[in-house]
């Protein structure tokens, strides 16, 4: 069983997403029951709310569902709890290892770090237009694959 624990600031756009990009990879490629997957934010400002609509209109486009998620903040269990921690942008990054005790740093890693050619960062689509989730979209699925990918390899 790997945890995989998707990460972003207010886990209304990006980790949702991701979390939801990486859930249809798994049904497609009949992995469920191999994978536990969550996603949290740094901050805790939209603690219980459900994703961003926009997000979720542009994920629905493509077949991905997120209105059974709540956002959450991230929580020193999790570092224990998830064999993989993957931060959306660097800000993520620096405060998911500020937290984190040293014993976990390894787990806790970009996103797109599976995907270099693509991008360093999902950047942080809360701000911009409509054209900045379908960004993030693209990104999270190349990332999605590629870490399974290397999960199926291992
Ligand atoms: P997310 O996007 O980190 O991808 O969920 C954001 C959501 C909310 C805010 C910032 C980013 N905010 O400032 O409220």
């Amino acid at each position: 069983m790997t945890r995989v624990l998707f990460v972003c600031l207010g886990n209304i756009c990006r980790s949702p997403s991701a979390q939801a990009v990486f859930e249809a990879r798994l049904k497609e490629r009949g992995l469920q029951q191999q994978f536990v997957v969550d996603s949290a934010g740094t901050g805790g400002y939209h603690e219980g709310e459900p994703p961003d609509r926009r997000a979720s209109a542009a994920a629905r486009k493509r077949g991905y569902d997120l209105s059974s998620q709540r956002a959450r903040a991230v929580r020193d269990s999790d570092f224990n709890e998830f064999d993989l921690v993957l931060a959306m942008d660097n800000s993520n990054l620096q405060n998911l290892l500020a937290r984190a005790p040293v014993t976990a740093h390894d787990k806790i890693r970009l996103f797109m770090s599976y995907a270099p050619e693509l991008a360093q960062e999902v950047p942080d689509p809360y701000f911009g237009g409509d054209d900045g989730f379908e960004q993030v979209l693209d990104m999270l699925e190349a990332a999605a694959d590629a870490l399974l990918d290397q999960q199926v390899r291992r």
